[in-house]
């Protein structure tokens, strides 16, 4: 697939396919990943299983997007047609890994929203905060990854991202890309210590906005407080501290997307590397007040998909068809429909 007009408005990319056997070994392996967490002993998911990533919801809340008024031409297709816009959305925020583990663990924080456009399309919007790059070039790499990490969590080491990782890495992704890998995991879940989910920067993997190429992003909005609104070292204190938020007034991220210019620029085929184009703010998330133990668990009930709302490129293609397995996986557990998930949010 390809996209031949100027760079200069996202389009002009090439998107290199995952072949049928790999997606199918993909969606293979995450199901192996989802029973061996929930058989072991150690995972604390009992037996029952659960999404193959980011299990520990640390809020799910209702609120609100914003698209704003005067957007860039490029930008207004898709979920941004229609400007200004204001939807309904449901917004789980995640730590990354697939059992629970205490917030002071290193790790990954991830945001997902749905919502319902004016058109009535499912959207998702899926981002984590590991600095507008995943730490794997491709699917197979975030897979092999994860494989390890899984491997390691069912055997009962404390954390994913410890010592036995090290061997592995080197072992299953060769020496060269086995240290890269561990040296992104390391400064963007240990290193860079969070503070707070509001004043993180999450980024989202490419998508297909018209023609062009997009990551769309979250900024923390300039009215948010630096620091910690709980004990630092709590196991929960990042749940306690954007609740804590949440009671005094609303918590706000600004919306940002930047467009595609060059595969060296703004790489549709590796994931790994950050995009340097500017980020164009077009709108605003919102949550205004903390959530309700049952908004909570219907929201934890939710099914996201990055396909939903755009079209997958590039590593987003294995990401459509892998977050469909798990979802399917975990059914035992209770997975909302779209239809219901419309109905939650009063859309049409
Ligand atoms: C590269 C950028 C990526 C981003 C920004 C991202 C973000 C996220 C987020 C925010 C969630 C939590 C969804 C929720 O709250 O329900 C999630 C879940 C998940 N991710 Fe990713 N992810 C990325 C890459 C991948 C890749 C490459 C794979 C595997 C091929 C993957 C597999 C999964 C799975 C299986 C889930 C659980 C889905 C479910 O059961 O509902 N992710 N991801």
């Amino acid at each position: 697939m390809n996209s031949t007009q100027s760079a200069s408005d996202g389009t002009g990319w090439v998107d290199k396919l995952d072949d049928a056997a790999t997606l199918a070994m993909l969606v293979s392996a995450i199901g192996a990943q989802q029973t061996k967490l929930a058989a072991s002993s150690h995972t604390g998911l009992s037996g029952q299983v659960d999404r193959a990533q980011h299990q520990k919801q640390l809020l799910g809340a209702f609120g609100t997007i914003r698209i704003a008024d005067d957007i860039p031409e490029a930008a207004r297709l898709g979920p941004f047609a229609k400007h200004p816009a204001t939807y309904r959305i449901a917004c789980r925020i995640s730590n990354g890994q697939p059992c629970p583990q205490a917030d002071t663990a290193s790790d990954v924080r991830g945001i997902a929203l749905k919502f319902f456009t004016e058109e009535g399309v499912e959207t998702d919007l899926l981002l984590t905060n590991e600095g507008g790059r995943s730490h794997a070039r491709n699917a197979v790499q975030f897979m092999a990854v994860a494989d390890i990490i899984v491997a390691l969590l069912a055997e009962g080491t404390v954390s994913g991202i410890a010592q036995g990782l090290r061997e592995m890495m080197m072992a299953k992704l060769g020496p060269v890309e086995g240290a890269r890998i561990l040296a992104v995991l390391l400064k963007e879940t240990k290193v860079h210590h969070v503070d707070s989910v509001a004043t993180e920067h999450y980024w989202g993997s490419v998508v297909q906005l018209g023609q062009a190429a997009i990551k769309y992003s979250l900024h923390p909005h300039p009215s948010t407080s630096a620091g910690t609104n709980a004990e630092r070292h709590g196991d929960n204190y990042l749940r306690a501290d954007i609740f804590n938020r949440l009671e005094q007034g609303p918590v706000k991220w600004q919306l940002g997307v930047q467009f595609f210019v060059d595969e060296a620029t703004t790489p549709v085929n590796d994931a790994s590397i950050a995009w340097k184009s500017d980020v164009m703010m077009i709108g605003e998330i919102e949550l205004d007040t903390p959530p309700s133990a049952d908004d909570e668990a219907r929201i934890d009930r939710l099914a996201f998909n990055p396909a939903n709302g755009f079209a997958p490129l590039g590593i987003t293609h294995a990401r459509q068809d892998v977050y469909a397995a798990s979802a399917a996986n975990r059914k035992g557990r209770g997975v909302m429909s779209s239809d219901e998930a419309r109905a939650m949010l009063g859309a049409h």
